[in-house]
């Protein structure tokens, strides 16, 4: 594996991996590595020539309350994981480069981003396509793998891709869990062991949830029986239960529509997302 911080030298490889006619494979990250990046390197790997991943923790996406200085980092032990996981190059760019001066022009994300994290996160999911467009058009990968826990930012990037033209597959790749159920996360690290032995009943919640609308096809109640189990089984707040049509982010039209159910809840020091997807084929 070899290390790249700048967007020159990055160029280089990724134009010689292109006039060699080798298929690129792009995983974005944001560090602080766990299985669930671990998974979309196999995935890339599988499927490409070339892997890279990219490292940047970027301050477009978070707001000025939110944990932009605390995220965790840690460079060495990811590029230990990086290279173990099977990565070629790993990109770590510096703020500076990414963000060289204010530019006039800003992109914004549509009606998707309106609900579940963007409605209490305005502007997160605007910093989230102004990086991804930025390292798709630096990195020109053939395909880039995304993870389903972050189902809202991975329906936002699929619009853009689609919307305007970019000439990349975006792969989506199942949520990687712990034996227990809890998503793997790089916020999990901030939980109280109370709140670890507690958060499980994230999903188990989602489930019952699910089950029901599967069941009754009534968002409401689903909905209410998600918060329920989330109330009673844990000490976090809840920011958000929503059931709504996916990927478009709407209340659902008919039971044929394919929904997600997704959460989000405040522990002390940690907000934990994490959703189902239901398909119309029942998955
Ligand atoms: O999912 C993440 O880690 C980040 O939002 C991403 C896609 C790397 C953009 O900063």
């Amino acid at each position: 594996m070899i290390e790249i911080n700048t967007i020159a030298l990055l160029k280089n490889k990724v134009n010689e991996a292109i006039e060699t006619g080798q298929t690129i494979g792009f995983v974005p990250t944001m560090g602080f590595l766990h299985e669930g990046h671990m998974t979309l390197v196999e995935n890339a790997r599988t499927e490409n020539d070339l892997v890279i991943m990219s490292i940047f923790v970027n301050p477009a996406q978070f707001g000025p309350n939110e944990d932009f200085d605390r995220y965790p980092r840690d460079i060495e032990r990811d590029s230990r994981l990086a290279n173990e996981a099977g990565v070629d190059v790993l990109f770590y760019p510096q703020v500076d480069e990414i963000y060289p001066q204010d530019g006039g022009i800003t992109i914004q994300a549509g009606q998707q981003a309106n609900v579940l994290c963007g409605a209490s996160r305005p502007g997160h999911f605007d910093g989230v396509l102004k990086i991804v467009t930025k390292l798709f058009h630096i990195v020109q990968p053939t395909r880039a793998y995304f993870g389903q826990k972050d189902a809202q930012q991975l329906a936002i990037i699929e619009t853009l891709v689609r919307d305007y033209n970019f000439p990349l597959e975006i792969r989506r790749v199942e949520t990687v869990r712990e034996e227990d159920g809890l998503a793997k996360s790089s916020r999990n690290v901030f939980l109280s062991p109370t709140e670890r032995e507690e958060a499980p009943a994230l999903q188990k919640a989602i489930k019952l949830g699910i089950e029901d609308y599967s069941k009754h096809g009534d968002v409401n109640q689903a909905v209410a029986i998600t918060k329920k189990l989330i109330e009673e089984k844990t000490s976090g707040k809840i920011d958000y239960v929503e059931l709504l049509g996916y990927p478009n982010l709407t209340k659902p039209t008919d039971n044929q529509e394919d929904v997600i159910l997704a959460v989000a809840v405040f522990f002390e020091k940690a907000r934990l997302i994490d959703n189902i997807i239901l398909t119309n084929k029942g998955e």
